[in-house]
C-alpha cells in the first residue's frame, strides 16, 4: 500500500486513477449495452438473452472477479471524486457566483458543473439496479423465473427485465437515472483523456465531440431500453 505522502494521493496522481477506473467502466457500459440492445426484440430476444446471461454467470470465478474490480473502482472512483472536490474547496472556501462556460479549452459545460451530482445519482442507481435484477426474483432459483433453453434450466431473466419495465415508476427512474449517465459520461470521456495527459491541439478536439457523441449514444441506448419496452411489450 503506498504511503499517504506518496505521489499517487496528490490531486494529479488521483485524477488519473480516477481516469483509469473511469475508463474501465466506461468499457464495461459499452459491453452491458450491446448485451442489453437485444431486448428491443422483446419476446423475440427472450431465448438468447437468456442464454447469455447463463453463459456469464457460467464464468463463476472470473465473473466474480471481474465484479469485484468493478465494484472496487466505482467506489473508489467516488470516493476519489468527494477527495478531490472536498480538497479545493478547502484551498478556495468561497464559492464562485456564476458558473458561465469560458469557451475555448475550459469545457464549463453542463455535464461539467454537475460531475459530482449525477455521478450521486449513478451510485444510487447501480446497487439498486443490482438489487432489482441481478440478486431479483429468480437469482436464488424460484420456479416462475426458471426457464429451459436448448435443453438446459436457467435463469429467466429476459421475464424479469419484461416486467419489471411493466412499472411506469421503475421506468421513469431509469430514464432520470440514464439521463444523469449522459452528462456524467460527457464530461468524463474528454476530462479522462486530458488528466491522463493526451492533449494535441489536432486531436483533442476530435476526442472532445466524439466522447460526448459516444455519451449521448450510451445513454441514449440505455434510456431507450425501458421506454421501448414499457410501450411496446404492454400493448402486445
Ligand atoms: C436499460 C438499461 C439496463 C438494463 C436492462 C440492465 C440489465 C441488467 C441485468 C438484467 C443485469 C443482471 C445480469 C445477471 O445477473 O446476469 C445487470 C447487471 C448489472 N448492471 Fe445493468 N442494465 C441496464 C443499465 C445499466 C447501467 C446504466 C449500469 C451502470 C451505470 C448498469 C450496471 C450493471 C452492473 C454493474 C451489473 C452487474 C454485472 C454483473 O455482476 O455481471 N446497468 N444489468
Amino acid at each position: 500500500m503506498p504511503s499517504a505522502s506518496s505521489p499517487i494521493w496528490s490531486s494529479i496522481g488521483k485524477k488519473i486513477l480516477m481516469s483509469l477506473t473511469g475508463l474501465a467502466m466506461f468499457g464495461f457500459l459499452l459491453g452491458h449495452l450491446l448485451g442489453n440492445l437485444p431486448l428491443l426484440m422483446l419476446e423475440k430476444s427472450a431465448d438468447d438473452y437468456n442464454r447469455y446471461s447463463h453463459f456469464l454467470i457460467g464464468l463463476g470465478g472470473l465473473l466474480i472477479l471481474i465484479e469485484l474490480i468493478l465494484l472496487g473502482g466505482l467506489l473508489f472512483h467516488a470516493w476519489t471524486a468527494v477527495s478531490i472536490v472536498r480538497g479545493k474547496r478547502r484551498a478556495r472556501p468561497e464559492r464562485y457566483h456564476k458558473v458561465q462556460s469560458a469557451g475555448g479549452a475550459s469545457r464549463k459545460t453542463l455535464g461539467a458543473s454537475t460531475m459530482i451530482l449525477t455521478g450521486l445519482v449513478i451510485l444510487l442507481f447501480v446497487p439498486l439496479h443490482l438489487k432489482t435484477f441481478k440478486f431479483g426474483p429468480g437469482a436464488s432459483g424460484e420456479k416462475e423465473y426458471v426457464t429451459v433453453v436448448d435443453g438446459v434450466e436457467m435463469r429467466d431473466l429476459h421475464k424479469l427485465v419484461m416486467e419489471t419495465f411493466q412499472d411506469p415508476i421503475y421506468v421513469a427512474w431509469y430514464v432520470l437515472a440514464m439521463i444523469c449517465l449522459g452528462f456524467h459520461l460527457s464530461h468524463a470521456f474528454w476530462s479522462a483523456f486530458q488528466s491522463l495527459g493526451l492533449y494535441h491541439d489536432r486531436y483533442t478536439p476530435w476526442l472532445y465531440s466524439g466522447g460526448r457523441v459516444l455519451a449521448f449514444l450510451i445513454s441514449a441506448g440505455f434510456l431507450v431500453v425501458p421506454v421501448w419496452i414499457y410501450f411496446m411489450e404492454g400493448s402486445q
